[in-house]
């Protein structure tokens, strides 16, 4: 049984978070969208909003036999990965921008974690500039973002902000 974690804010989630999952699907028996409470962050959407909306539309990332589920977690991701048995972290990789701090992340929850592995997995070049934060940017200013994030995440950010 090989099971991940997928950590992040996801803040909300892009079709670049969609596209890792799908991705690293057929890699493992069941992977746990990890959604990360961190209210320093000053999020748009809280926990609860984050986690409703990635499980809306996980069955349509569905790819092979894979369990996708969607938990929120605090503290430190590697504690909550060796809770929940997993032994791999996914992470997604855009740029060189992306390495150096997943590199730092991943060699430290190496050393508390030695049994659990990173797993990183380059982002598809067409949302390989594709981050939560320039999404909301683009969209608070009136930008088109269409393509970049699923409806159902646009919609929410519409009545969040109107
Ligand atoms: N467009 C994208 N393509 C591929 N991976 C991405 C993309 N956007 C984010 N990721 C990856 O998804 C993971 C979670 O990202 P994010 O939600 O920003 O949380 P965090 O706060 O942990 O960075 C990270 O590994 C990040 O590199
Ligand atoms: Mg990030």
């Amino acid at each position: 049984m090989r099971r991940a974690i997928f950590p992040g804010s996801f803040d909300p989630l892009t079709n670049g978070h969609l596209d890792i999952i799908m991705r690293s699907s057929p890699l493992f028996d069941e992977i746990i969208i990890a959604v990360l409470n961190n209210p320093d962050k000053n999020p748009m959407f809280s926990v609860e909003e984050r986690r409703d909306m990635i499980s809306k539309l996980l069955p349509s990332t569905a790819n092979g036999n894979c369990r996708l589920m969607v938990e929120s977690f605090s503290g430190l991701t590697a504690d909550f990965a060796r809770e929940r048995r997993a032994t791999a972290i996914v992470r997604g990789i855009r740029a060189v921008s992306d390495y150096e701090y997943e590199l730092r992340m991943a060699l430290m929850n190496r050393r508390l974690e030695p049994n659990i592995e990173t797993v990183f997995l380059m982002a598809a070049e067409e949302y390989s500039y594709v981050s939560s934060d320039l999404m909301k940017q683009v969209f608070r200013l009136g930008g088109r973002v269409e393509g970049l994030i699923p409806e159902l995440v646009e919609e929410k950010m519409r009545e969040k902000l109107s």
